[in-house]
């Protein structure tokens, strides 16, 4: 069942009547690309395919960047004078626009590499392109790791199917830890990870079940994680976004009145939150004005639900 289908079932139904018209309804999302394989070649932002960077430039991971809120945090931390590897699944053209709008606003580069966060088992091997990618640049190891790739998923616990279990643990969960250990030895001591939540790990609102499950799991992770690592220096933290108009879930929040006009109406802030709002704090917390804040969940929800 689509995003905007279980909301008007379950959620929205006794409080609104109106319902998405058929241009909101039909809107595409983005048109996927062709399937690549894990091996496929890094896109490279062509100014600086061949970059040595400085010892100076800070180097961050973020998974998902081909889109929404990993695209927009890709962007912010260009501004800041990061150089950003990011990752897509299957939008290669997503990925290009992501690169080329990092390089016209000035960042010193970016580079797109393949990752598909349902298949765990693939981590290894796309552990070792994001090596050579570093090296490609004149480097060993990052500074800034960030875990934001991932999908909804909208059912009832009467709803769910095994093999969705283990789709959204392998997208949320499984991929997330692995990715990280994998990569230990290569984050800078001092740096910075920065894992991915939801504003419905602290409500609950039907069909959510098992998705705010996962990442209440990161959460709990996030927490352990900051315990191990900071005697490297490194801080652990994880950002829980609310209600955000992006693809995610079929663009209901973006491209719906109802359920935009509804979600504002629960926001202290009185609006859904818009991917500018949300890459430019995942930046802060990356910066050295967050060195001390460690094992933390934030929530960027303008207050929805409170
Ligand atoms: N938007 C919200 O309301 C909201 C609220 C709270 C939390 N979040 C969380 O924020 C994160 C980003 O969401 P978003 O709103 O930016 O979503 P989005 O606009 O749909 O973008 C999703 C991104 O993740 C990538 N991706 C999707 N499935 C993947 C897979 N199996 N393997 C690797 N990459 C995959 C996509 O790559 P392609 O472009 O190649 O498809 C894209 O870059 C997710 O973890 C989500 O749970 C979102």
């Amino acid at each position: 069942m689509s995003f905007r289908r279980f909301l008007s079932k379950h959620f929205l139904s006794s409080q609104t009547t109106s319902t998405p018209t058929p241009t909101q309804a039909s809107r595409p999302i983005t048109t996927p690309a062709r399937q690549l394989t894990q091996t496929s070649k890094p896109i490279m932002s062509s100014t600086t395919a061949t970059t040595q960077l400085s010892p100076a430039t800070k180097v961050a991971l973020i998974t998902g960047g081909s889109r929404g809120l990993g695209k927009n945090t890709v962007l912010a931390l260009a501004k800041r004078g990061v150089y950003v590897i990011f990752t897509y699944q299957t939008n290669e053209s997503a990925a290009n626009t992501t690169i080329e709008e990092a390089k016209s606003i000035g960042g010193p580069g970016s580079l797109a590499l393949h990752l598909d966060v349902a298949k765990p088992e693939t981590i290894d091997e796309f552990v070792k392109s994001f090596i050579s990618a570093l090296s490609s640049i004149g480097k060993q190891n990052f500074d800034y790791l960030i875990n934001n790739a991932g999908v909804g998923h909208h059912g009832t616990l009467a709803e769910t199917k095994s093999e969705d279990i283990d789709r959204i643990f392998n997208i949320h969960f499984k991929s997330v830890f692995l990715l990280t250990q994998k990569l230990l030895p290569h984050i800078n001591d001092g740096g910075r990870i920065v894992n991915t939540s939801t504003g419905l790990t602290r409500f609950a609102n039907p069909g959510f079940i098992l998705y705010a499950s996962m990442k209440s799991a990161i959460e709990t992770y996030t927490r352990y994680a900051a315990k191990e690592l900071g005697k490297r220096g490194i801080t652990v933290n994880v950002l829980a976004p609310g209600a955000i108009a992006t693809d995610f879930g079929g663009g209901a929040v973006r491209d719906t009145k109802n359920i935009r006009d509804f979600i504002g109406s629960q926001t202290a802030l009185g609006r859904v939150g818009e991917p500018d709002d949300i890459g430019k704090a995942y930046a802060a917390v990356l910066s050295d004005d967050f060195s001390w804040l460690s094992g933390q969940r934030i929530e960027l929800s303008g207050g929805q639900q409170l």
